[in-house]
């Protein structure tokens, strides 16, 4: 693969727990689309880190499919990048396990996300979650990647990969060459930090458990109406982006620059003057427009799944090349037995 082309590589995934937000797309996936042409791109829906929290088995498999299409319906080129999921290749849990005995654990517990989620948890807190950032360098370093376009909550995730990678694989156990590809991470800026709707200060989350929270890729206009109409707001006249007392404000300029395409300093001009009840009704008025072509398409799809399982077996043939490659070479360098030496 990586002969044919010398295009550079990414590497990137999404949890498929319940729908996809706003967040997911504007903070992730758009920046794939934008990504997609100039690299090789691989795209992972990871089903094997979104049973690291409770989750329904009945659900996992549906929303496998309908992330996948979400992918697709956001722009994604299956003809050009290799879309698959995670627990299709075993090499990301085989690699996964060498790399847990390659980690210390003082480095684990560092990890401020997994602080955070397990204190939403209770004692309720899983091996698996603990070991979600290691999967995670496991999904990265299979295929040799050279960026990882994430989101700043995943910048700590990508150093830890890095680390494990340089520190504990390369440099005890490469003869020659190095055995791991160090990748670099993209962290993405602009829609990284897209907020719940309910506070300006939080995060937009599938983990949330209020829906209203968030606007789904899938929600319909009636929702979405509603969603907007109960988001909170404050008492101040004009819409604003950089007042620290006013994150609401800001949560949604950024929104509406990204749909919109205009610059926030454009926007902010604009409705210096312009209430929160009038900004409203615009701002849901672009939301509904902008998703309406995205769920066309996907409708299109989930209602084809034959095209869509087409798309996830091509993407698996391609990346489980890839990764299988890759993960032979680990073994091997790290002394494993090999039946053909
Ligand atoms: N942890 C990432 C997130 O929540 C998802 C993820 C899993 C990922 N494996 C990955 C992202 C590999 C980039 C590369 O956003």
């Amino acid at each position: 693969m990586k002969g044919m082309t010398n295009k550079k590589r990414i590497l990137s995934g999404v949890q498929p727990t319940g729908d996809l937000h706003i967040g997911n797309w504007l903070g992730a996936i758009s920046n794939w689309v934008a990504l997609q042409e100039k690299h090789e791109t691989f795209l992972c829906v990871v089903d094997l880190h979104a049973i690291t929290t409770e989750y329904d088995p009945k659900q996992l498999s549906k929303n496998t499919l309908s992330t996948a299409a979400l992918y697709v319906a956001c722009g994604i080129d299956p003809k050009i990048c290799s879309i698959f999921v995670q627990s299709q290749i075993s090499a990301h849990s085989e690699l996964c396990w060498i790399l847990n005995c390659m980690t210390p654990i003082n480095w684990m517990e560092r990890m401020i996300q997994f602080k955070e989620k397990s204190v939403q948890q209770g004692n309720n807190v899983s091996i698996g979650l603990f070991d979600y950032p290691i999967l995670m360098a496991a999904d990265i370093l299979l295929y040799d990647a050279d960026y990882v376009p994430v989101g700043e909550d995943q910048k700590q995730h990508l150093e830890l990969a890095r680390d494990i990678a340089q520190q504990r694989i390369n440099a005890k156990f490469s003869k020659v060459e190095n055995i791991l590809k160090i990748p670099q991470p993209i962290i993405m800026k602009k829609g990284s930090k897209i907020m719940s709707l309910n506070d300006g200060s939080k995060k937009m989350s599938k983990s949330d458990i209020n829906e209203g929270s968030r606007i789904n890729l899938l929600d319909t206009p009636e929702i979405i109406t509603k969603k907007i109409k109960r988001a909170k707001s404050d008492s101040y006249m004009g819409m604003e982006f950089n007042n620290p007392e006013r994150p609401e404000s800001r949560n949604l300029l950024m929104i509406y620059s990204l749909l919109s395409g205009k610059e926030v300093s454009e926007l902010e001009n604009e409705l210096s003057q312009t209430g929160w009840g009038t900004f409203k009704k615009i701002f849901t008025e672009q939301l509904i427009e902008s998703l309406q072509p995205i769920q066309e398409r996907y409708q299109v799809l989930i209602n084809d799944p034959y095209e869509l399982k087409k798309i996830l077996f091509e993407g698996k043939e391609k990346a489980e090349a890839v990764a299988n490659k890759t993960l032979s070479r680990v073994k091997s360098e790290l002394g494993f037995f090999e039946m053909e030496k």
